[in-house]
């Protein structure tokens, strides 16, 4: 298909830069799926430098929190090429919690093999800590 002649690859990358979520590009390798690709958004959200993390498969952000329903959930997407959206809990480079709403999608060649997969990562922390707190407010009101 014929790309736009109004957008150049360096304003393409300005532009995907510039979004307030991360935006990868993992590449599959065995059983691992490699980050080839991050933006800066990425880089702003984690705290990680892209010459960090490039060549690994995104799990460092869980740390040792591993036992995640949305995991489930998206090692089965995965091995079925199927797109997915979870919620998964992160963390950044300095440790601290953030939510992760994570949208994964498969991209096929031009002989239609599954080579990549694209990640979009969304902070919806605060969209769910208000609903945890609501949560608890209608438990301690019986409702
Ligand atoms: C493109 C892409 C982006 C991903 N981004 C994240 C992410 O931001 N955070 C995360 O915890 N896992 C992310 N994952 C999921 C992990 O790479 C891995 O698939 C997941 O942890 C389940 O597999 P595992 O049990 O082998 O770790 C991403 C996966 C892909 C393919």
């Amino acid at each position: 298909m014929k790309r736009s002649p109004l957008i150049s690859p360096e304003l393409l990358e300005r532009i995907v830069d510039a979004s307030e979520d991360g935006i990868v590009v993992a590449e599959q390798e065995g059983d691992e799926n490699i980050l080839i690709y991050v933006n800066q958004g990425f880089e702003r959200l984690t705290g990680y430098s892209a010459d960090e993390i490039l060549y690994q498969d995104c799990r460092f952000l869980q740390n040792e929190d591993r036992d995640q329903p949305g995991l489930d959930a998206i090692r089965k997407a995965i091995q079925e090429g199927r797109p997915c959206r979870e919620v998964l809990r992160n963390y950044r480079k300095d440790g601290t919690l953030f939510y992760n709403e994570l949208s994964i999608t498969p991209v096929h060649d031009e002989d239609d093999n599954l080579t990549y997969y694209i990640g979009v990562q969304k902070d919806v922390t605060e969209r769910v800590e208000a609903q945890m707190e609501l949560e608890r407010l209608k438990a301690e009101q019986g409702l």
